[in-house]
């Protein structure tokens, strides 16, 4: 039988909701597959965290994951504590020193979803979004001075090494050769932003000489926006930096019908580190506690650790039963326009997986 260590990080808000239905899931499937079991460990990490110790996870947090497989994530933010310090003390602090400098964010219309769009009803949406997810805007390089006074002066800075792009253009480029289309999108702002983005641009050109049987094109940054909406049959795979992947994706989220169900991977290509799996979607304070939340993103978020993980039968047969749950109006939560609960919506996955064959 296999084995795979899973960190579990619930984290804050409506995280450890979905996560514990995510675990559920998890566990129904590997009984239903039989050729392997998780083994779960819980991190009470985030802002309770936060409020007993004055951080976010011990100073260690980082290295003691590198034992683990996988690192299965929830959402961290809570109303009272400021957004960059939970994010950096938790979700960042991870991703950062265990080289998780791709993720990857699958769109598509499940089943029974309607996308805002009307012109779209599945087919024509669907779309792997590779975020650069190690430097960039989000490189952390920066600083204030004067601070409160009339000459207060604040910087981010964007960092793009030709390492860290080319890394991620790579792996993008290998990404749209995977799937059939064999089609690459590359976003950048090189006519406003003339060093780093001009640098993408160039490197981009580099790599695709690499990648002779990919067809690829650039995009800025703004006019994507406008083609995801009005010609989305037009795209399959897109890279972007840190940024601009990350706006792009809460679009690509809405276009396929709620923030309640993408997914998203932050992976170590080259497995040297684990890999973490969460949903896009934060704690959503609006909803917490009502037993409310959408766990659909938590669930392919947890097919898309298993194939990670190698359990490519287990993934396969956990996006089936998500689907064949998807299509059921009566099973779509109230993000969907629907009424069922977290709780319900997880038997139905759990018993749909048990039922497959
Ligand atoms: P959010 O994603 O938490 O919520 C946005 C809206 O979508 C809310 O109306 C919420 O109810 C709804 N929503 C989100 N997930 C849902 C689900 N699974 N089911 C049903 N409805 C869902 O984003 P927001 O409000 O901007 O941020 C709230 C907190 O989360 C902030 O502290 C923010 O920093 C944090 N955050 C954390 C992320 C992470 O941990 N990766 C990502 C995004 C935000
Ligand atoms: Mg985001």
């Amino acid at each position: 039988m296999r084995t795979h260590r899973i960190a579990a990080i619930g984290g804050d808000g409506i995280g450890p909701e979905v996560i514990a239905a995510g675990l559920q899931a998890l566990d129904a499937c590997a009984e239903r597959d039989g050729g392997f079991r998780l083994d779960i460990e819980a991190f009470d990490w985030g802002s309770d965290y936060y409020r007993r110790h004055g951080v976010m996870m011990p100073s260690d947090g980082a290295d003691r994951l590198r034992a683990f497989d996988a690192i299965y994530f929830g959402a961290v933010g809570a109303p009272d504590i400021p957004d960059h310090l939970t994010l950096w003390g938790l979700r960042l602090a991870i991703c950062q020193p265990l080289d998780q400098y791709a993720n990857v964010r699958p769109t598509r219309i499940l089943p029974g979803i309607t996308s805002p769009l009307r012109h779209v009803s599945g087919p024509e949406l669907d779309w792997v979004i590779v975020r650069e997810n190690s430097e960039g805007e989000y490189s952390g390089v920066g600083g204030r001075v004067h601070k409160g006074l009339p000459e207060e002066v604040a910087t981010d800075v964007a960092m793009f090494t030709r390492a860290g792009v080319t890394r991620i253009l790579r792996y993008a480029f290998e990404i749209a050769r995977s799937r059939p289309r064999k089609l690459l999108t590359v976003v950048t702002k090189s006519n406003a932003q003339r060093h780093g983005m001009v640098m993408w641009d160039e490197i981009a050109a580099e790599v695709a000489r690499e990648f002779p049987d990919v067809a690829w094109d650039k995009m800025l940054v703004d006019a994507m926006t406008m083609r995801m909406t009005l010609k989305p049959e037009t795209l399959d795979t897109i890279v972007a930096t840190n940024l601009h992947a990350d706006i792009l994706s809460d679009l690509a989220a809405a276009l396929a019908g709620s923030l309640g169900i993408a997914p998203t991977a932050n992976l170590n290509p080259e497995r040297k580190t684990p890999s973490m799996f969460e949903p896009i979607h934060g704690s959503a304070f609006d909803i917490t506690g009502k037993g409310i939340a959408n766990p659909v993103a938590t669930f392919w978020t947890g097919a898309m650790m298993l194939e990670h993980l190698g359990e490519r039968a287990a993934a396969a047969r956990l996006m089936r039963a998500v689907e064949r749950v998807t299509a059921d109006p009566a099973l779509h939560t109230p993000d969907l326009g629907g009424t069922a609960t977290t709780a319900q919506v997880t038997q139905a996955v759990c018993e749909a997986l048990r039922g497959d064959n």
